[in-house]
């Protein structure tokens, strides 16, 4: 079987990467998945668009290559860590058959051979194949089949005193599903709460069915009632083209879900931690940010729905922790690198040097960013979630890069990549130079002192490390044809 049989799609267009492009969210994918389809069934043929021819990708089995090493040289095997007296380590293995694969991974062969089925769906996800759902192509008949899960990934077996009833808002987004897949591994019962504005069902469809697992489309803005032990409000579009395409909306959600939630976690005693952002901090004049830091935010401009919508989150939070007791954990998360379709400055620039495109820096790109991981991101809200810190927290990865090295950068690992998989690209693309969208923040660094300090947490996964495997999972979307 060979990969000129994946399906082709049409191109989509170059635009989608400007960061002030604002574009409906339904238009936009999520981390896994681009299709719409509600959930795996046992037979769905659907439709597919006019084919458009495009260079071939191998399929390799990318995940079993990636040898992962942290800031000290040593290989990471495992995410999480044994702290405070509980056990919250998974597998990265296992974790990385969720995420790190295509979902269209197999081209069924034109005798139906189901073996050779089986050995194409293995390649992406080794060891675990037997609890994936799969996705088979067609090409005689231009048509997917989608088989249902009949088992799932082997979760911890927590006894009742130490299994929690954990609420994920927004547990369907890009950070949402990476927790959710961590806390079900860790043998927790999840109830993912999402309205499906940003987030899709397929970011989580691989848990649908399990006990332990529940999934609610709601609004965060209407109030919602369920027994629970710890509440994660994550609800909020996070990138600049989803929160400016409704900011009304965007304020609403900030504003009235947080408040809903905090509602929720005074009736229930839940612990509650809320994602914020280190957008609170805005065009900072103090470098690094640290927590006490107030900010310096314009209240007018183009991204305050988001910036000031976080803060006032923020006010509400200790206002039912001063006024109400109730338990609170504020983590100010700083860039976390994404989806492929966010619109940030990330995923514009591996996209676009993966497509083969100039790379676009906005700006003289001395604009300085950090980039963090989600694995990183995701140990540092279980570790502050499981703390006793009230204080706001800083999570990020202080690894300070302009926005002109980080575009070289991703341009050496896309380059990298491509070699290895024996498809060089054909020219080395260029940087570009436009002018820089209204508000962006000149400078952005984390202090994560009280991060290490209190929870002794501190980033291990390094740039170039967390952007190989992001630039490998952007591939596996290429090859599954949604991007
Ligand atoms: N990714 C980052 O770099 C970053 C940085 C700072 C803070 N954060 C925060 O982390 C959280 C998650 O960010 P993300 O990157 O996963 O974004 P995302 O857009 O992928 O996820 C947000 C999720 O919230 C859902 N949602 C939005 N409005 C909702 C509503 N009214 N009711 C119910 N669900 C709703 C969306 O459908 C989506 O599933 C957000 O609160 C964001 O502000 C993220």
């Amino acid at each position: 079987m060979s990969t000129s049989q994946v399906p082709a799609v049409a191109p989509v267009s170059s635009s989608s990467s400007h960061p002030s492009t604002i574009a409906p969210p339904d238009h936009h994918l999520t981390r896994r998945d681009a299709t719409r389809s509600p959930r795996p069934v046992d037979l769905i043929v659907v439709a597919h668009p006019v084919p458009v021819p495009r260079r071939p990708v191998p399929l390799t089995p990318l995940h079993l290559q990636i040898r992962t090493t942290d800031k000290s040289g040593n290989v990471i095997n495992t995410v999480g860590f044994q702290r405070f007296g509980f056990d919250c380590e998974v597998s990265l293995d296992l974790l990385r058959s969720l995420y790190l694969r295509p979902h269209y991974v197999i081209t069924a062969a034109s005798n139906q051979d189901t073996e050779q089925e089986e050995t194409e769906h293995a390649k992406f996800t080794g060891n675990y194949a037997a609890y994936q759902s799969k996705s088979i192509f067609h090409p005689d008949s231009h048509s997917i089949s989608y088989t249902t899960l009949s088992r799932f990934p082997p979760v911890k077996l927590l006894p009742p005193s130490e299994r929690k009833r954990i609420l994920v808002t927004g547990g369907a987004g890009f950070v949402g599903s990476h927790l959710v897949d961590r806390l079900m591994l860790l043998g927790h019962e999840v109830t993912v709460l999402d309205n499906f504005f940003t987030g899709s069902k397929t970011t989580v469809s691989h848990w649908i069915g399990h006990p332990n697992f529940e999934m609610v489309r709601h609004d965060v803005v209407e109030p919602f009632m369920i027994e629970c032990d710890q509440i994660y409000h994550l609800a909020c579009p996070a990138s600049p083209p989803h929160y400016q395409f409704n900011a009304v909306k965007t304020i609403k959600t900030s504003f009235m879900g947080t408040l809903n939630m905090l509602g929720l976690a005074k009736r229930t005693k839940a612990r509650f931690l809320i994602t914020s952002t280190s957008e609170v901090y805005g065009d900072p004049e103090v470098h690094p940010q640290h927590e006490d830091y107030w900010g310096h935010v314009n209240p007018i401009g183009p991204r305050a729905c988001y910036d000031e919508g976080k803060r006032v989150a923020e006010t509400l939070t200790y206002g039912f922790h001063r006024q109400d007791g109730v338990d609170v954990r504020v983590a100010r998360i700083f860039n976390t690198y994404v989806n492929p379709f966010d619109g940030r400055v990330v995923s514009n620039f591996i996209v676009q040097a993966l497509r083969g495109e100039d790379m676009t820096v906005y700006g003289d790109g001395k604009q300085t960013r950090s980039f963090q991981y989600i694995h990183d991101l995701i140990d540092g809200l279980i570790a502050l979630m499981n703390s006793d810190e009230t204080r706001p927290v800083n999570i990020g990865n202080g690894d300070e890069f302009t926005i002109g090295q980080f575009a070289e950068l991703v341009r050496d690992i896309v380059e990298k990549v491509q070699r290895e998989d024996g498809v060089p690209a054909p020219r080395r693309v260029d940087i570009v130079y436009k002018p820089m969208p209204t508000d962006d923040p000149q400078k952005r660094r984390p202090d994560t002192t009280r991060a290490k300090t209190v929870l002794d947490w501190e980033p291990r996964w390094t740039v170039r490390m967390g952007l190989e495997e992001m630039v490998r999972y952007y591939k596996a979307k290429m090859i599954e044809g949604s991007l």
